[in-house]
């Protein structure tokens, strides 16, 4: 039995505000400052900031308008966590705060600040959705009438279209810090939407596009941040692994990043040892097929790139020579139910993805009309 909601706080409280404060045309360095609003507690970061600025520092520069997460425009770090400001209650953001109790509110990461909280989403955001063709391109011969789509299909893209461009994914994307030409999770997502409309005409060609892009989905370092930090529940990290699925799987594209090489050899591994056997995932990734019988033309380039990082690793002792060279793997009776799992998956006869945003049946929702009826 599910326990009742705990009840709201009318009264208002004091809470700290610690604000990144940053204006490039000054020439002056970045700073911080503290304002101490007072809000009932289920109060949002955004409206704490606005009252900041509408009583004591009518500087501070926010970029915000629908304030109830939908417009998308008031993301901001609140105690290093990307997010919306005024999806963000001020009571939740203390209990995540530093033992001070101050909440800390910074800008989105990955972009530059144009003033304070406020960034210019331009370059890393707006170009990488505008890269990826972001609308439908038609099935040829247009039908009279609609398109007639099978439901399940709209189901599966159902969760990308809730993105808000909020670019808070964007901001804490760990590939982004070191890649800022990486298509990025908010694209990508954005991209499969319409890879996964069977309305469109050019899944294929889209797939390949971001497949053999260096900066495209296997640029992805599956680090999770982009699903924990999204308000919408967007995750694009699933996103990004369903697009590789269908471009390795479904439409068998051998890129040339080595990606779905380098896919192939982790499951091959992982379903040999039961644990994947680094030794061995580098020259698997580069190798033409999986019998190691035949080098990719671009294998003893990539392996020869790779000297100069096992030998760092080597010398810092993150590696050692046995480690390098051979293989790790579990006992036979743990591989063997690992091999267990491959085997139930593989049996199957077809791929089922399971899309948990929209949750329920109909006749849960047959049972909510039924009772609203009654009432
Ligand atoms: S999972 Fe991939 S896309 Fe998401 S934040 Fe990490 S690196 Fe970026
Ligand atoms: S995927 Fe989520 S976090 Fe990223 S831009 Fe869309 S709504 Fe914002
Ligand atoms: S103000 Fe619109 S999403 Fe926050």
């Amino acid at each position: 039995m599910s326990s009742a909601p705990a009840p709201v706080s009318r009264v208002a409280e004091e809470f700290t505000l610690r604000i990144r404060r940053y204006d490039p045309e000054s020439g002056k360095p970045a700073y911080w400052d503290e304002h101490t609003v007072s809000l009932e507690p289920h109060r949002s970061v955004l409206e704490g900031i606005l009252q900041a600025r509408n009583e004591t520092d009518g500087s501070i520069a926010i970029r915000c308008s629908c304030r109830g997460a939908i417009c998308g425009s008031c993301g901001v770090k609140v105690n290093g966590k990307a997010g919306l400001a005024c999806h963000t209650h001020l009571d939740h953001a203390k209990k995540s705060a530093g033992e001070d109790g101050v909440i800390e509110i910074e800008p989105l990461g990955n972009m530059p600040v144009i003033k304070d909280l406020v960034v210019d989403m331009d370059e890393v955001h707006w170009k990488k959705i505008q890269r990826v063709t972001p609308w439908l391109i038609g099935k040829e011969p247009v039908p009279e009438r609609e398109y007639i789509v099978d439901r399940l299909s709209m189901v599966d893209v159902t969760q990308t279209m809730a993105c808000i461009q909020c670019g808070a994914c964007v901001g804490d994307c760990l590939s982004l810090e070191v890649d800022p030409l990486f298509v990025g999770p908010a694209a990508l997502a954005k991209a499969y939407r319409f890879v996964g409309d069977p309305r469109d005409a050019m899944q294929a060609e889209r797939l390949k596009d971001l497949a053999e892009d260096p900066h495209g989905i296997y640029d992805c370092t599956h680090c999770f941040k982009c699903i924990e930090t999204c308000p919408k529940g967007v995750a694009p990290m699933n996103q990004i692994m369903r697009l590789r699925r269908r471009a390795g799987q479904d439409h068998h594209i051998e890129d040339q990043n080595n990606g779905e090489r380098h896919e192939s050899a982790f499951v091959t591994l992982v379903g040999k040892y039961g644990l994947l056997a680094e030794a061995e995932v580098v020259p698997r990734s580069l190798v033409a097929d999986s019998a190691l019988a035949k080098f990719h033309p671009k294998a003893v380039k990539e392996i020869v790139s790779t000297l100069p990082f096992l030998t760092k690793a080597l010398l810092r002792g993150k590696v050692t020579p046995r480690t390098a060279l051979i293989a790790h793997k579990l006992d036979s009776k743990d591989i063997r139910e690992v091999r267990d799992i491959y085997d139930t998956i593989h049996g199957r006869d077809e791929r089922n993805e399971f899309n948990l945003y929209i949750s329920g049946t109909d006749e849960d929702n047959a049972e909510n009309v039924s009772e609203e009826a009654k009432a």
